[in-house]
């Protein structure tokens, strides 16, 4: 049997050509021994059983093989809260943070109605809701294996304001009592294409769920609905916000039409476009009325 110390030399050594070696191997060790972090560092010397160093070197060989680490640990943190996920469900990735910090700068103290479009894991839902108790969010997506981790995550995260409805972009809202309430409208949709696919990474490519990260020839297939159907569901004055893909800011900023009051485009931290913040108008300027009222 071997201690936690010893196996995390010999994982990091095994890892080594995976992207993060010492961190990789801390979690699975955490993972294989149902460890705390804070037992991990606090007794290097315990001795996993023989159980949970077979389990060890499982997720270990998995890892080589290119299983993303997520699936493996079945946690990924995002805005510093940890999500359960599981194959079928994709990974929240870093970038999507940068949604979740636009639209909280946007959303005051008040109630607000909130639709999250291809929810997934939850992630940007449960965010906004650990910010804004008071906000009532609608999640939504067209995956069964999402909507169940969303809901996994809601309730371990102790949220009781998030609705969960199955279906694709705006069906699970069609409602008249929905009709022009929403005061935001959040997204993080499939918006890359068929060709983009077949060029992404192994780990991605051969694990990941993708109708989650697909939409069709162009990838703006998805995001084109997105903003035409949305106008319908927003308040006056409310605001769709949604992340995009690399090098799609000019061709989503040509898809708004004169309903759009102002449109913004945010870039990550690495520069890249990344984030398209837009408000409805208050006033339909060609009938001279006000919308939805
Ligand atoms: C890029 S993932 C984003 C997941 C999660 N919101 C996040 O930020 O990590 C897109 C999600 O949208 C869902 N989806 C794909 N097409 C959809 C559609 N037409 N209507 C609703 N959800 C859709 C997928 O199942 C997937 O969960």
């Amino acid at each position: 049997m071997s201690s936690i110390q010893e196996l995390f030399n010999k994982g990091k050594s095994l890892l080594r050509n995976c992207p993060q070696p010492s961190l990789e191997t801390k979690l699975l060790i955490i993972k294989s021994a149902s460890i705390s972090e804070e037992e991990f560092y606090a007794f290097p010397e315990t001795e996993l059983s023989r159980g949970q160093e077979k389990l060890f070197y499982r997720l270990i060989s998995r890892r080589l093989e290119g299983f993303p680490l997520a699936y493996l640990t079945g946690v990924k943190e995002f805005w510093s809260i940890p999500f359960r996920v599981f194959p079928g469900v994709l990974i929240p990735r870093p970038e999507t943070e940068l949604l979740v910090e636009k639209v909280i700068e946007l959303i005051s103290h008040e109630e607000k109605l909130i639709a999250d479009i291809g929810t997934g894991a939850g992630n940007i839902a449960v965010s906004i809701a650990k910010e804004f108790p008071m906000a009532r969010i609608i999640a939504t997506d067209i995956s069964q294996k999402a909507l169940r981790a969303a809901q996994l995550n809601i309730s371990l995260q102790k949220i009781s304001r998030i609705t969960f409805i199955r279906g694709s972009l705006f069906f699970p809202l069609k409602k008249p009592d929905l009709e022009g309430k929403f005061d935001f409208i959040v997204s993080n949709p499939p918006y890359v294409s068929e060709i983009e696919w077949e060029k992404l990474q192994k780990e991605i490519k051969n694990h990941e769920p993708k109708k989650a990260l697909v939409a069709g020839k162009t990838g703006l297939e998805v995001i084109h609905n997105l903003i035409r159907g949305a106008i319908k569901y927003l308040k006056p004055e409310g605001y769709l916000c949604f992340e995009i893909g690399v090098k799609q800011r000019e061709k989503v900023l040509s898809f708004f039409g004169p309903e759009w009051s102002k449109v913004e485009c945010f870039d990550d931290l690495r520069g890249i476009p990344r984030v398209i913040i837009a408000r409805k108008h208050l006033i339909n300027e060609e009938k001279g009325s006000r919308l939805n009222i």
